[in-house]
């Protein structure tokens, strides 16, 4: 058998031959008999450059890929911040979708006070939470207790009104892995090509709960929970409420399926949808160290926290915000 590393080798298919950069090729191709593509993801140089031209006044930043994903550094999080910090803050959250930020040894309290400037908080009905403060979910993963958080998702998609953003800060952190991944929601959608963009522009999709946690329901409180969190729709193109970019807003742990279609047709979309998060150019990737704090902003990326420390022990803490109706 011969193989060649050639992508525009004969039978390929060239899928993009423009050329947006100065004399460079930007060609997109696909390996013939695969549904694999290759060559540059073109649509993220525009953002790239605004993010490239940002300044901020009270902190430095730090970029962690193309366009998602920013540490940033000069920020005491276990302290009182003026609104102005807390202001820039938001706004950074906006254009770098997730922030993370180092050695902020924050307490239970002081984790809820400064998520609490950014709007309520949730109480999670399924996770447990801290024991002092249950607006803190807590993730305790052991030798008992694995990690199955290894799959791309916005959180509680399930809820008529999901979070905004989270704020999960690590307690205890393997000696190595379980990292969290962040895909850009924006760029897994422009990446979509016309037909398919037209085809989910005006697409509703049904979100569930019971997907994930039907098993954590005790079964005398099946019906109780069920009244509580009946199944919800949201589009699965939504805009976010302050970027104003459409978003990809569909994941496989929670969305069950497409209002009006068939399972299976449904099921087949939602899947493919749900591997744009794949593509490793719209992701940042996150290794913990005890104490890290990650922000992210629950439309404008899905996560995907690495299960490949079991049986070690990984302790995190999230507080998450109260967010609006997803809408178009
Ligand atoms: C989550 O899915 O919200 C948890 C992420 C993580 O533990 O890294």
């Amino acid at each position: 058998m011969s193989v060649t590393n050639d992508p525009l080798a004969e039978g390929s298919d060239i899928l993009a031959d423009e050329d947006p950069g100065s004399g460079l090729r930007s060609r997109r191709v696909r390996f013939p008999g695969y549904d694999t593509q290759v060559g540059p993801l073109g649509h993220l140089a525009d953002e790239r450059r605004r993010l490239d031209a940002l300044e901020w006044q009270h902190f430095d930043v730090h970029r962690l890929a193309a366009t998602v994903g920013a540490e940033l550094r000069g920020v005491d999080l276990t302290a009182q911040l003026a609104d102005p910090v807390i202001e820039e803050i938001r706004g950074a959250l906006v254009d770098y979708k997730v922030l993370f930020f180092r050695e902020q040894p924050l307490t239970a309290e002081e984790h809820v006070r400064f998520a609490r400037r950014f709007g309520d908080l949730e109480v999670h009905p399924f996770i447990p939470s801290n024991t002092g403060q249950p607006e803190l979910v807590r993730f305790a993963k052991s030798a008992d207790v694995g990690g199955y958080e290894n799959g791309w998702h916005h959180d509680v998609t399930w809820r008529a009104e999901p979070s905004q953003g989270a704020i999960l800060h690590a307690i205890e952190v393997p000696r190595t892995g379980g990292d969290t991944l962040f895909a850009d929601a924006h760029a897994a959608w422009q990446g979509l090509d016309d037909e398919t963009k037209a085809t989910i522009a005006e697409l509703v999709a049904v979100h569930d709960y019971m997907q994930a946690f039907a098993n954590q329901v005790p079964p005398d409180k099946v019906d109780e929970t069920r009244a509580a969190y009946p199944p919800v729709e949201h589009p699965v193109v939504c805009r976010h409420p302050r970027s104003g970019k459409e978003l990809l807003y569909v994941n496989r742990f929670f969305t069950s399926h497409i209002a009006g279609w068939e399972l299976d047709e449904s099921r087949a979309l939602i899947d493919r949808l749900s591997r744009q998060f794949d593509q490793v150019e719209y992701q940042c990737r996150f290794q913990w160290e005890p104490h890290s704090v990650a922000f992210w902003d629950n439309r404008a990326v899905q996560h995907y926290a690495a299960s490949d420390y079991w049986p070690d022990t990984r302790v995190m803490e999230r507080a998450s915000i109260i967010g609006d109706r997803p809408a178009r």
